[in-house]
């Protein structure tokens, strides 16, 4: 079972234009969650807006975990209002976890925007749990809207940086950088960020016969597994298995489960 905790906020602080990391103590939601998983928080006390935001967890220390987020629309700009001191409640951790496999020599984690967010913790576990050092291509806009360089170079990761406008790093498609990467059959690949960009990973996981794991983003009511608000069309013959809910059949999937031409 989920916690469901009020926590307090040591640290929010804005890391790039429109972008936030917020740390909360939250020893007992810590100590449960792994890499991939997400939590979901009320971003206001009473009842507007209603749901709770889903959130994955940037990095999770021994007593405290760490959200990083984009303001998209209402309340995820109420989030950025709270202050350190501040107490917020969060109900985690849900959804599955990145499966570690030590089979494979390259991990490539492939971010587009704010799907950066899962990797920091992602890549922390692969170095703690499989002796591994990640690689990772970072992707975004521009220069300004490039995040977690700094954490990933601390832990020694090969980065390869693209944006749109050719500001830093390559001018090319996250999906292009990772192709050009050659990745082979000792090379898994986990993925996170917008539908199209994860589609054509998927595409160059598919040519190259590799693995791909993606984390999937869907709009979430309860995350728990009930409402059905979450649903995404999955590759299953029978119709009635066809739907998988990304906050507890996900929201990792093996990419070959998606049905991709939906999107
Ligand atoms: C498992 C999971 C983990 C996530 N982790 C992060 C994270 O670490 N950092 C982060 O910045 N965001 C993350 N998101 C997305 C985040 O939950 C949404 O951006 C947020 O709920 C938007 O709330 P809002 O009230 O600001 O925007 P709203 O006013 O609710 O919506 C603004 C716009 O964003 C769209 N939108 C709303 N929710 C989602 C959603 N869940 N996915 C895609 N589009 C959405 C709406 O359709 C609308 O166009 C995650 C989503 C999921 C499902
Ligand atoms: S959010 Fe309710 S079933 Fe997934």
């Amino acid at each position: 079972m989920p916690y469901i905790l009020d926590c307090e906020i040591t640290s929010h602080q804005e890391v790039a234009p429109g972008h936030y990391r917020l740390v909360a103590h939250a020893p007992e939601i810590a100590a449960a969650a792994a890499a991939g998983q997400f939590c979901m928080l009320e971003v206001q006390e009473g009842f507007y807006p209603f749901l709770r935001r889903p959130m994955c967890f940037e990095r999770i220390y021994p007593d405290s975990v760490s959200i990083l987020y984009k303001i998209e629309g209402e309340g995820t700009r109420l989030l950025s209002r709270f202050t350190a001191g501040q107490s917020i409640n969060i109900q985690g951790p849900l959804g599955k976890p990145f499966p570690l496999n030590g089979a494979y020599q390259r991990h490539i984690m492939v971010a587009g925007g704010i799907g950066i967010a899962p990797f920091p913790a992602l890549a922390e576990a692969i170095i703690a749990q499989l002796g591994k050092t990640p690689e990772v291509i970072i992707a975004a806009r521009n220069e300004d809207l490039l995040l977690c360089e700094d954490i990933f170079q601390q832990m020694g990761c090969k980065i390869h940086l693209a944006t749109d406008d050719g500001s830093v790093g390559k001018k090319a498609f996250a999906s292009e950088v990772l192709d050009a990467l050659e990745p082979s059959k000792d090379s898994i690949v986990y993925c996170c960020g917008p539908m199209p960009m994860m589609k054509a990973t998927h595409a160059v996981c598919q040519q190259r016969k590799i693995p791909c794991l993606a984390s999937l983003e869907a709009e979430m009511a309860c995350g728990d597994g009930v409402c059905l608000g979450c649903v995404v069309e999955a590759n299953v013959e029978i119709e009635a298995e066809r739907m998988v809910r990304v906050c507890c059949d996900g929201p990792v999937f093996d990419s070959t489960t998606i049905h991709w031409e939906s999107y």
